[in-house]
């Protein structure tokens, strides 16, 4: 009750949403890699509408976590998760849960932009192909046009749709394409693995104004090594140490007034 208490207190959060119940409830969530253990009995919600922040030293389990959600870790052999992440009123890992269906929930967003080498139009709509959401090219063209303009990239592309490859774009650029093609197949979450990690500055500050802008129709879960980008963006902030959430709360709280000496020594860049 707490976490949902102090979760919509935020004043960022758009009205409509503050009194809803989470969207996703991990509880005593434990992972190993074969017998290698990256995290340890970790519970948490996530409510739709804000920007939850992962911060915490490399190696503490933030993309692990991440994974977990969509189900990307069924990939990887030798990995095994404990505990319940539960969606909508439903454990995503229950038999009936189709993988593909639960993974389109999600749009994920990766650390270096990873466009495909096709046109920009292609990236975008790659997605809704596969998915089959388009009735006929018309209804792809708006897709592609409407996740276009959301990531704050069509009016710098829509004259060479088709011509530009994606590669052909700044890094910047590349991450806003990236964005929009998760945004392909209207997800719930977007899960944000470091976005802004590789590109510059001023390409930062326009990929923190759009999570802004998209957290009214998306809870956004960001993985970020930048205690800045965290207070600038985040509603709440979840500090990871060694595979366990050691403190999640509103961000002030957590950068101001830490309730554990780890979290405050971490924010003050005494560890990490
Ligand atoms: N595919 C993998 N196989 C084995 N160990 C892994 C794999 N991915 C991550 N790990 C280990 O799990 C731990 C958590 O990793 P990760 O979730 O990537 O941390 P973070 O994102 O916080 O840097 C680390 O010790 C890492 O070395
Ligand atoms: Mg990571």
């Amino acid at each position: 009750m707490l976490d949902h208490d102090t979760a919509t207190e935020t004043r960022r959060i758009a009205p409509h949403l503050r009194n809803a119940p989470p969207l996703i409830e991990v509880a005593d969530v434990s992972f190993w890699y074969d017998d290698k253990q990256a995290l340890d009995r970790v519970s948490f919600d996530i409510f739709p509408g804000e920007i939850l922040a992962f911060i915490g030293p490399s190696g503490c389990g933030k993309s692990t976590m991440l994974k977990c959600l969509n189900r990307m870790h069924d990939e990887i052999r030798g990995a095994r998760m404990e505990g319940r992440i539960v969606m909508d009123g439903q454990d995503i890992n229950a038999p009936e849960i189709d993988p593909p269906m639960h993974r389109r929930r999600f749009g994920w967003v990766a650390q270096k932009p990873n466009p495909f080498p096709l046109s920009v139009y292609d990236n975008v709509a790659y997605g809704a192909r596969i998915h089959g959401l388009a009735r006929d090219r018309a209804d792809l063209d708006r897709i592609v046009e409407t996740c276009l303009r959301r990531a704050n990239l069509w009016d710098e592309v829509r004259d060479g749709l088709h011509r530009i490859g994606g590669l052909d774009l700044s890094g910047g650029q590349q991450q806003r394409l990236c964005i929009a093609r998760a945004l392909s197949t209207d997800p719930e979450v977007l899960l944000m693995d470091e976005p802004t990690g590789s590109i510059d500055p001023i390409a930062t500050a326009r990929v923190e104004e759009l999570m802004d802008q998209l957290r009214r129709d998306h809870a956004i879960v960001v993985v970020t090594h930048s205690m800045m980008e965290a207070r600038r963006v985040a509603d709440r902030v979840a500090f990871f140490h060694l595979g366990k959430l050691v403190e999640i709360g509103p961000t002030d709280q957590v950068f101001l007034h830490p309730r554990t000496e780890l979290c405050r020594r971490f924010v003050e860049g005494k560890i990490g």
